[in-house]
């Protein structure tokens, strides 16, 4: 039997995503050392291989075979645009993208003004203003801490993920307007999908199950 490999995203969705692994019976104990320097992790009995990686980059191991499963949140599955298949929403990272900035800038947005759209997520932003709001803007990519840039005028608003509001909210910013609700899922490489069809449906239908109160 060959190994099932799976990538899952660092950052605020792996502690869960790996919770969910023990509740299945696949034990990866390793992967929580945070001293280890290790990359790669193997539950021999179950014939699986789990790596963590910048959540960027999960789309990308899907989408050549590298990994054959990945769970990685619905912003970055938009934002990398890549030829994978997403079979399941979990359930859990509920946040919402949406447009963000200074109550002042309402106006500008309804006015379809040219604006400046400061975001980690530039093809988020604009699909959203040009495709579905049919809005010129000036889209500027930055890599963090956004919502900075229309306080020191880089830009009138951000595209950015709201969880709690706490973080605008202390900035004096607001949310103007929402582009997509957001939620970590399950995506699967194109051909292991054919190839590895009945283990990879149970392991989907498995983690569904254990999601589905979220
Ligand atoms: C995310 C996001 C917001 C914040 C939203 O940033 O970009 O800044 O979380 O959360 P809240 O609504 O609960 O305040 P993250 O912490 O990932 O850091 P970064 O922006 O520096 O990448």
């Amino acid at each position: 039997m060959r190994y099932l490999t799976f990538a899952l995203a660092k950052g605020r969705l792996a502690k869960k995503s790996m919770e969910l692994f023990e509740q299945m019976g696949i034990h990866v104990e390793e992967m929580h050392d945070p001293k280890t320097r290790k990359l790669i992790f193997t539950d021999e009995e179950h014939h699986l291989k789990f790596f963590l990686a910048k959540a960027s980059d999960v789309p990308t191991y899907v989408e050549y075979g590298a990994a054959d499963i990945g769970v990685v949140g619905k912003d970055t599955i938009l934002e990398e645009g890549r030829n994978i298949y997403e079979v399941v929403d979990l359930g859990f990272g509920k946040c919402r993208m949406c447009v963000c900035g200074p109550e002042s800038a309402r106006e500008l947005l309804n006015h379809h003004e040219m604006i400046r759209v400061a975001s980690k997520y530039p093809n988020i932003a604009k699909d959203y203003f040009y495709n579905k709001k049919h809005q010129t803007v000036e889209i500027i990519k930055l890599n963090g801490s956004v919502e900075l840039a229309p306080i020191v005028n880089l830009s009138e608003v951000i595209v950015d993920i709201v969880e709690t509001g706490s973080t605008l909210r202390e900035n004096g910013l607001t949310v103007l307007e929402e582009v997509c609700p957001l939620s970590a899922r399950v995506v699967v490489n194109q051909v292991s999908m054919k190839m590895e069809n009945e283990r990879i449906t149970s392991i989907i239908h498995a983690l569904s199950d254990l999601c589905k109160d979220n």
